[in-house]
């Protein structure tokens, strides 16, 4: 059994992740964290859990319990992490990051974009970027871990194949990206009201959103040089569901797109390449630890249209985080993650 830990139990993606790991044959949750819930039982604020974690109850965080886990999950804001990881792998407990603490490379350019000086830049070299698609073999002998964002995940689940096979025009790459509410945590604020965000859409951060460096280092990867990407997200009335529409260039109009998508991912547990003409649904994907793609050329032009849905909880963050717990830990990276989306 894998002994895990949990900082930021309350919030929704630490909900999730006692979800998910409730159904895990080979991993137990022996701590979790909130600071502002310490001392109730977990089953008495998520009743979806009752019979799952009934003594189970939030404790405060502390470096010394935390430590004698074999793993701990940060499920918290930006900033939690960099106070605490060195700490725990001093300890000899693996980190897996739920929060963007340690996705970019670049200590400066991470300050530039969360507005605070990198809390631990002397970890940066270290950390894994866990996106298993790409990072499979460096997942499994690393330390820490830092769990893409949701949107990074849809948009370059849904590039990466164009990108690598060096057919999609880089200069301009365009992600529109629309996301369910959840996205922005349980934390109460105005525009997460149902008054505010239901029957209603709107893009934010046209100008420059804090996943688009995420989201260029990982496309400068794939295409092995510099990328031009304009990034657009909206906030759409659903709870949970992340629709990315990725539109590119391509170089090359010869190449069967179909069979390049099914190729790149023939073997990956958790992408699934859709039939030629197919229209992903972010439902087909709530609740479950899955991206569907689907890729089209409208009227057998230059321009590639992608969609890629996932769920932001899950493939987005927890069913993710679960993911590279699996591999890290030697285990079949299906555990806790293979049942079916919820539909309707
Ligand atoms: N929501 C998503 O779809 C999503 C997707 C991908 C990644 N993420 C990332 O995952 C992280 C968690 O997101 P979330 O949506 O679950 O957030 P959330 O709903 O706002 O929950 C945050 C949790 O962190 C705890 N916390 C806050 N400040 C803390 C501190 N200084 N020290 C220790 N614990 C602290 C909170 O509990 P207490 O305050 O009671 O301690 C709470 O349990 C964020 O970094 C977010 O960007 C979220």
């Amino acid at each position: 059994m894998v002994k895990v830990g949990i900082v930021g139990g309350t919030g929704y993606t630490g909900v999730e992740l006692l979800r998910l790991l409730a159904q895990h044959p080979q991993a137990e949750v022996a701590v979790i964290t909130s600071r502002s819930e310490a001392g109730v039982k977990v089953a008495d604020m998520y009743p979806n859990l009752r019979g799952h974690y009934d003594n189970l109850a939030f404790s405060v965080p502390d470096a010394a319990t935390l430590g004698a886990c074999d793993v701990v999950f940060f499920a918290t804001p930006h900033g939690v992490a960099h106070a605490l990881a060195g700490e725990l792998l001093a300890a000899g407990t693996r980190v897996i990051d739920l929060s963007a603490d340690f996705r970019l490379q670049d200590a400066e350019e991470w300050a530039k974009w969360y507005g605070q000086p990198h809390g631990a830049p002397a970890l940066l070299p270290e950390a894994v970027y866990g996106l298993p698609e790409v990072n499979r073999e460096a997942i499994k002998g690393a330390r820490l871990i830092a769990v893409p964002g949701c949107y990074p995940t849809a948009a370059q689940l849904g590039f990466i194949p164009l990108l690598e096979a060096g057919l999609a025009d880089t200069h301009q790459l365009i992600a529109d990206c629309k996301s369910g509410v959840s996205g922005a945590g349980r934390g109460a604020k105005v525009g997460s009201l149902f008054c505010e965000a239901g029957e209603s859409m709107m893009a934010y951060s046209v100008k420059g959103h804090r996943h688009l460096p995420e989201i260029s280092q990982g496309l400068r990867r794939a295409a092995g040089g510099p990328v031009g990407l304009t990034f657009v997200p909206h906030l759409t009335p659903m709870i949970r569901g992340i629709h990315a529409t990725l539109y590119a260039n391509v170089v090359d109009k010869g190449v069967d797109l179909q069979s390049l998508f099914e190729k790149r991912y023939a073997n990956e547990p958790f992408v699934d390449v859709m039939p030629a003409g197919s229209h992903p649904e972010t439902r087909s994907v709530r609740g479950a630890n899955v991206c569907r793609i689907a890729v089209h050329r409208p009227q057998g032009g230059d321009l590639v249209v992608v969609l890629s849905v996932i769920d932001n909880l899950v493939k987005g963050a927890s069913g993710q985080a679960v993911q590279n717990l699996n591999i890290m830990f030697g285990l079949d990276e299906r555990l806790g993650l293979s049942h079916a989306a919820l539909l309707p």
